[in-house]
């Protein structure tokens, strides 16, 4: 009787059918131990007489204890509050000419999904209207393997490059001494580090703008950021960038409103997404495409390698090719939302790579930080970590292994066994890396084609309204006001002056400073790549 119950009036499809084989419904029936012993009496620790003391023995409080004591992990090093939920993928025409991937090529294929919401900086009990950046994590449960498109909200990035990760996530993170500010950019240690990396200029023109304040899950724009490949059949690439659209529309709150919600209602986008999904208002997004022809890679003033850029939709049409929708709410969050382990190396034949550097990091980042997350290397044998199909390989062992592994080998090639797992050819469908040509010398640089830090910083203010440009000039009067540190202060309004002289005029004035005068020009890394 422990499973399957949940299934009755949910969408049916191979993961929520692999996922109720793994569900338990205690309703009606009879409490026991982990070990299968029916317990008399879960109210009173066993005594030695009425008034105690507790016996050592009592090996049903202790199991009890034991479980309780060990119930948490670590939460996530970023992204550490989200919300989840289920729901279908369906492609509208078949996209052959460009990928070979088979949910993007059957129209008639509904694609399980899970998807997590997230704030980046705060902690896993921190509020969810906090000015930050939004994660957007897409898994499409395939029969080529799980393929997740680990996005945010936002079309760029802070930093060209994952070796200065740590150092952005330790700036934005409450400071080391006092665990000060709770899930807030506002104060010394990011500004710090923003002042001095003009690179992150684009990027925080996007976090200080209404984007970085949602009025729902529901109604923000999602971005795999990083330029990715497509690779068809006959093994042609077209460079791609990915977008979600919200059929709702983009919406967003004011910072009074944001700072009133988190006050009264801290879980207003967790909510939110629950009681939708709840009342059948399914969340619905289109996927988008902007394809890039491989011969174009450098048509363009920016380098499509550098994830601080977007490709302009007058350049580049953004292609809208199937919908999302976002129909069942998990059973429990531990296991789904908590347990979900997604990671952009989560690929299927036809999709691909770039050499972007952050995108290349990431690709490291994320089974490591799983492998300490998720106790060990059997994560990917969590339930809502499985894929659809069954996984047969020579790996084995380990922490918390769930597999029964038959046959006395493991290892390949081998003479003993008969029930081996075979490779797969390319064309029976086995995942190879695209044939990229590499000649180069082994460097620590950045291309010169990384260098420009503000013209797509400006070009996004520029496209603001008067209104929205408004509410960035408070946001950042607001947030620069917290910095205690004058200098950084002034380092920022020379930032600001290099994408925009009115904005950091405004600004300045918020601030009762004045613009600094020896401002540099549009260029703030000297050609020989160092930074400033
Ligand atoms: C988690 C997006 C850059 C390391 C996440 C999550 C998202 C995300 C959406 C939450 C996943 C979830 O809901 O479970 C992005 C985007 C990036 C970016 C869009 C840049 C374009 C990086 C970089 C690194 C990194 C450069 C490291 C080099 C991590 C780690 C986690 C994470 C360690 C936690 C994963 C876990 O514990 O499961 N990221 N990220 N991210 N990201 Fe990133």
């Amino acid at each position: 009787g422990v499973i399957d119950k949940q299934l009755v009036g949910q969408p049916e499809n191979d993961k929520t059918t692999q996922l109720a084989a793994h569900t338990a419904d205690g309703a009606g029936e009879h409490m026991n131990t982990n070990t299968g012993l029916p317990i008399n009496d879960d109210q009173n620790s066993l005594k030695a007489g009425d008034r105690g003391p507790t016996l050592l023995e009592d090996f049903i409080l202790r199991e009890k204890i034991t479980h309780f004591d060990h119930e948490r992990i670590p939460e996530r090093v970023v992204h550490a509050r989200g919300s989840g939920a289920h729901g279908v993928f369906q492609v509208y025409e078949p996209l052959e000419e460009y990928t070979k991937a088979g949910f993007l090529n059957d129209p008639k294929r509904e694609t399980p999904v899970f998807v997590r919401f997230s704030t980046v900086a705060g902690s896993r009990g921190s509020s969810d209207l906090a000015r930050d950046v939004r994660g957007f994590a897409v898994r499409f449960y395939t029969p080529e393997g799980n393929f997740d498109l680990v996005g945010n909200n936002m079309p760029v990035f802070f930093i060209q490059d994952a070796i200065k990760f740590p150092d952005l996530i330790h700036a934005v993170k409450p400071e080391p001494d006092n665990e000060i500010p709770q899930a807030a950019s506002a104060h010394d240690t990011f500004w710090d580090f923003i002042s001095l990396m003009p690179e992150s200029a684009h990027m925080v023109m996007w976090a200080m703008s209404d984007r970085a304040l949602p009025r729902s899950y529901r109604m923000m724009e999602g971005f795999g950021v990083h330029t990715f490949r497509l690779i068809n059949a006959e093994g042609k690439a077209s460079f791609v960038k990915f977008h979600w659209k919200p059929l709702l529309g983009v919406h967003s709150v004011a910072w009074d409103e944001a700072q009133n919600i988190s006050g009264k209602d801290p879980d207003f986008h967790r909510r939110d997404l629950w009681d939708a999904i709840e009342s059948g208002a399914f969340p619905e997004w289109e996927l988008g495409l902007q394809i890039i022809p491989e011969e174009d890679e450098f048509k363009y003033e920016f380098d499509l390698l550098d994830p601080t850029k977007l490709v302009p939709e007058e350049l580049v049409p953004v292609q809208r090719v199937g919908k999302l929708t976002l129909n069942r709410n998990p059973d429990n969050f531990f296991a789904e939302t908590e347990q979900i382990a997604f990671h952009l190396g989560h690929i299927v034949p036809g999709i691909d790579f770039s050499n972007d550097p952050l995108l290349q990091g990431r690709l490291f980042s994320y089974t490591d930080t799983q492998l300490t997350r998720l106790g060990g290397p059997n994560f990917q044998e969590i339930p809502i970590n499985r894929p659809i199909v069954p996984v047969y390989n020579n790996q084995r062992d380990g922490f918390m292994r769930q597999t029964i592994n038959k046959g006395k080998t493991s290892y390949s090639p081998n003479s003993l066994g008969n029930n081996d797992p075979q490779q797969v050819k390319e064309a029976e469908g086995g995942f190879v890396s695209y044939r990229e040509r590499i000649e180069a010398r082994k460097e620590r640089l950045r291309n010169k084609s990384f260098f420009d830090h503000f013209s797509q910083a400006r070009l996004f203010f520029n496209s603001q309204s008067d209104p929205e440009k408004n509410h960035i000039v408070d946001a950042l009067t607001f947030e620069l006001g917290k910095v205690k540190t004058v200098a950084i202060r002034e380092r920022m309004l020379g930032i600001l002056a290099q994408i925009d002289k009115g904005l950091a005029t405004q600004v300045a004035y918020g601030l009762g400073l004045h613009l600094p005068t020896d401002l540099p020009t549009n260029q703030s890394i000297p050609a020989d790549g160092d930074p400033v």
